[in-house]
């Protein structure tokens, strides 16, 4: 069993952090150690006078530990765009994020390490963050948020991360839209095409009770 795992979806807001909050408490029920980890977050607001988002904060509530907010979200930058334009000034170093990672390994049982935006969203001006999850070398866990047009982005981003020669862990089917047709006819395609488990269906919920999800994933 491994004991970190990187978050990726197929785009931004297809539901890696409710799949990230749904996998820590997975792990919580078997009696683990958990902390999650937004390693590059664009988009937050101030408080107590410290940049936060609203991911990274949510990853911390629902850890097993309390760890300081810097280890769990060591870039957080003010502006929601793309982290590349957003962190000019202090651009995304992936030696800091392997530090703080190894540090929230060493605190417990099991890591989640949530993506931003997608496989090859950049996180600084060289760098994508397949390059951030081959540095730290973890397995992937892709969210497919199931709606119109998953199914090429699915292939597309569990081809990307073939390439990229880092183990696909599974992927987990999110019913973000509740008007979705034939989403059980879509969830089967995609695990047809994909060479890699299904680790979940998380259903569609007006308010997200992450235990309920939990019980929907089989994780190794
Ligand atoms: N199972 C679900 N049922 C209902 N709504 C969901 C579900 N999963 C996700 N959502 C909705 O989709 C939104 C985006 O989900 P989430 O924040 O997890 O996406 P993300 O991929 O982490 O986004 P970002 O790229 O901003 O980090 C949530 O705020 C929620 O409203
Ligand atoms: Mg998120």
């Amino acid at each position: 069993m491994e004991s970190a795992y990187f978050i990726t979806g197929t785009d931004t807001n297809v539901g890696k952090t409710w799949a990230t909050l749904a996998l820590m408490h997975y792990f919580q029920h078997q009696g683990k150690s958990v902390l999650g980890m937004k390693p590059v977050a664009a988009g937050c607001v101030l408080h107590e006078g410290k940049l936060k988002n609203e991911d990274a904060l949510l990853l911390q509530q629902h850890a097993s530990i309390q760890v300081d907010y810097e280890l769990i979200n060591p870039y957080a930058y003010l502006q929601p765009v793309s982290p590349h334009i957003a962190g000019v000034n202090n651009p995304v170093d992936l030696d800091t994020v392997g530090e703080a990672l190894r540090t929230l390994q060493s605190l417990a049982d099991r890591v989640l390490v949530e993506g931003v935006g997608g496989w090859y969203a950049p996180i600084n001006e060289q760098q994508a963050v397949s390059d951030l999850a081959k540095f730290l070398a973890l397995p992937v866990i892709m969210v497919v948020a199931i709606r119109l047009g998953c199914i090429n982005h699915a292939r597309l981003t569990y081809q990307a991360i073939c390439a990229s020669g880092l183990p696909c862990a599974g992927w987990l089917a999110m019913c973000t839209d509740p008007n979705m047709l034939n989403r059980e006819e879509n969830i089967a395609t995609i695990a047809k095409a994909l060479n890699t488990p299904l680790l979940g269906v998380l259903p569609y919920q007006d308010v997200a009770d992450f235990d309920f999800l939990a019980r929907q994933l089989t994780v190794g």
